[in-house]
C-alpha cells in the first residue's frame, strides 16, 4: 500500500496505521490478509455512513466479506452502555466469532463506542478503525482508549484496547464542518507544542495550508501528529506517567466542558482554551520563556478561541477542577510546556494564579477571542 504506514507496538500486538489520501477502497483487501473469518460488523453514524459507507462496503464485498452494518445517531449521547447493548445484538446477528473484526467508520464517538464493544464482545474481537473526523484521525483512533459515558461522568466505563488496523484517509475531512475541523486542528498543534518541535515549526510555516485543508499538507500534518502520538503511547501505553503529557490543555479544558454541561464547547475548542491558559501559567511560573510562549500563542491564536458563555465564572470552572483533583489524590497537575516540543507535569495548587488565568479568558482579555454568536 502506498502512502505512510506505521506500526505502534502495544502490549498485545502491533497496531498498523495506514495514512493515505483515497484509501477507503483498500480496506477489504487489507482485512482479508489479517483475519480469516470473512464476517464483520461495520459501525458508523447516520452522518458519515451516507458519505463513505458505500465505498467501504464495496471494498469489503469485493473481497467476499459478509458484513452487517449498524448505524448510531450522531453525537455524544450515543456513547452509552445502552448503545453498546444494541451493538452486541448486532454482533450476534452478524455471526461474529473471536476472529471477526468490528470496524468503526466515523468520528471519536463511533470509534469509542465500537471500540468498547470490540473490547468486550466475546472478551475481545479485533478492532479496525476508519476515523473520519480530524480529532479521531490524530487522537482517538490511535492509542487504544475505548469507552462509553456514565451518568456520573464522561468516558467512565472503558478499557485500553488498541485497534489492529487504522485506515486514515485525510480526504474524508473535506465533508467535515469547519467548526469540527478547527476543533481537531487544535489537537494537531498540541503535538507540535508538547512533543515535536520540528513539526511545530512546519505548522508555523504552513498553517494556512492546514486551515484550507489542502490535501497534500493535510496528509503530512495528520501523519506527523499520529507519529507523535504513537511515540508517546509506545513509551507508556497504560498512562502510568509520560502519556499524561497528551493531556496538555485538558485540565482547564475538561473543567470548561463540565462547567457548561458539555453543551457549549466542542472538546477541541475547550482544549484550545486550556492550552492557551496553560501556556500563560507556564510563563508566569517561569517554566517557559516569553519568546516561545509568544510563538505558541501566535499559532494557537490563528484558530480563534470561542468566546465564553454569558455568566460563566472562574469559581464554577475551579469547582470542576477541584472535583477532578479529588479524583486524583488531591493534587492539581497541569501539563506545562517548558520549551517548544517538550512539556512537564507540574502540580499547581495556587488557586489565585489559576483563577487569574481563567479570568483572563472569561474577562475577554485574550486577544484572539472570536467575535459573533454563542454557537
Ligand atoms: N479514545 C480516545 O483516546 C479519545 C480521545 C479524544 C476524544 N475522544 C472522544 O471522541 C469523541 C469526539 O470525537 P469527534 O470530535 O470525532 O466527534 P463525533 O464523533 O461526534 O464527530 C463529530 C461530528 O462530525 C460528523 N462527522 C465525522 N466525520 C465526518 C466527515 N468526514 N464528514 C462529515 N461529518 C463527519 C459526525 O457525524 C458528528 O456529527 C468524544 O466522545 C471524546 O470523548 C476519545
Amino acid at each position: 500500500m502506498d502512502g505512510q504506514e506505521l506500526k505502534i507496538k502495544t502490549r498485545g500486538f502491533d497496531c498498523r496505521v495506514y495514512i493515505r489520501n483515497d484509501l477507503l477502497g483498500e480496506v477489504g483487501r487489507a482485512l482479508r490478509l489479517l483475519f480469516p473469518s470473512g464476517r464483520a460488523l461495520l459501525v458508523s453514524d447516520q452522518n458519515v455512513y451516507p458519505l463513505y459507507g458505500d465505498r467501504v462496503i464495496e471494498s469489503l464485498t469485493a473481497e467476499k466479506w459478509r458484513v452487517k452494518t449498524a448505524l448510531i445517531k450522531p453525537g455524544e449521547r450515543s456513547k452509552t452502555l445502552a448503545g453498546a447493548k444494541k451493538l452486541y445484538e448486532a454482533c450476534f446477528e452478524a455471526g461474529l466469532d473471536r476472529n471477526s473484526p468490528v470496524i468503526a467508520l466515523g468520528g471519536g464517538v463511533v470509534g469509542d463506542l465500537a471500540g468498547f464493544v470490540a473490547a468486550t464482545f466475546m472478551r475481545g474481537v479485533p478492532l479496525v478503525m476508519i476515523p473520519t473526523s480530524l480529532l479521531a484521525q490524530v487522537d482517538s483512533s490511535v492509542g487504544g482508549k475505548v469507552a462509553v459515558n456514565h451518568s456520573r461522568g464522561k468516558n467512565m466505563i472503558g478499557a485500553i484496547y488498541p485497534p489492529r488496523l487504522v485506515f486514515v484517509d485525510p480526504l474524508v475531512l473535506k465533508t467535515l464542518s469547519l467548526r469540527q475541523f478547527r476543533a481537531g486542528a487544535a489537537e494537531v498543534i498540541k503535538y507540535g507544542i508538547i512533543e515535536d518541535g520540528a513539526f511545530f515549526r512546519r505548522l508555523e510555516e504552513e498553517f494556512d495550508r492546514l486551515l484550507a485543508a489542502e490535501a497534500g499538507f493535510l496528509a503530512e500534518a495528520v501523519a506527523a501528529a499520529v507519529r507523535s502520538k504513537a511515540r508517546v503511547v509506545e513509551k507508556d501505553e497504560f498512562e502510568r506517567d509520560y502519556r499524561r503529557i497528551l493531556n496538555f490543555g485538558h485540565t482547564i479544558g475538561h473543567a470548561l466542558e463540565a462547567a457548561t454541561a458539555y453543551r457549549y464547547y466542542l472538546h477541541g475548542e475547550a482544549v484550545l482554551i486550556g492550552m492557551v491558559l496553560a501556556v500563560s501559567l507556564a510563563e508566569q511560573l517561569s517554566y517557559l520563556d516569553p519568546a516561545p510562549a509568544g510563538r505558541i500563542n501566535r499559532l494557537l491564536g490563528r484558530l480563534k478561541v470561542k468566546k465564553p458563555p454569558a455568566g460563566l465564572t472562574a469559581g464554577e470552572v475551579i469547582a470542576k477542577l477541584e472535583h477532578d483533583k479529588k479524583r486524583r489524590r488531591d493534587e492539581l497537575v497541569f501539563v506545562l510546556p517548558n520549551q517548544i516540543g517538550s512539556a512537564l507535569m507540574v502540580p499547581v495548587n495556587d488557586k489565585k494564579t489559576i483563577a487569574a488565568a481563567i479570568n483572563c479568558y472569561l474577562g475577554g482579555n485574550l486577544n484572539f477571542i472570536e467575535k459573533g454568536t454563542d454557537n
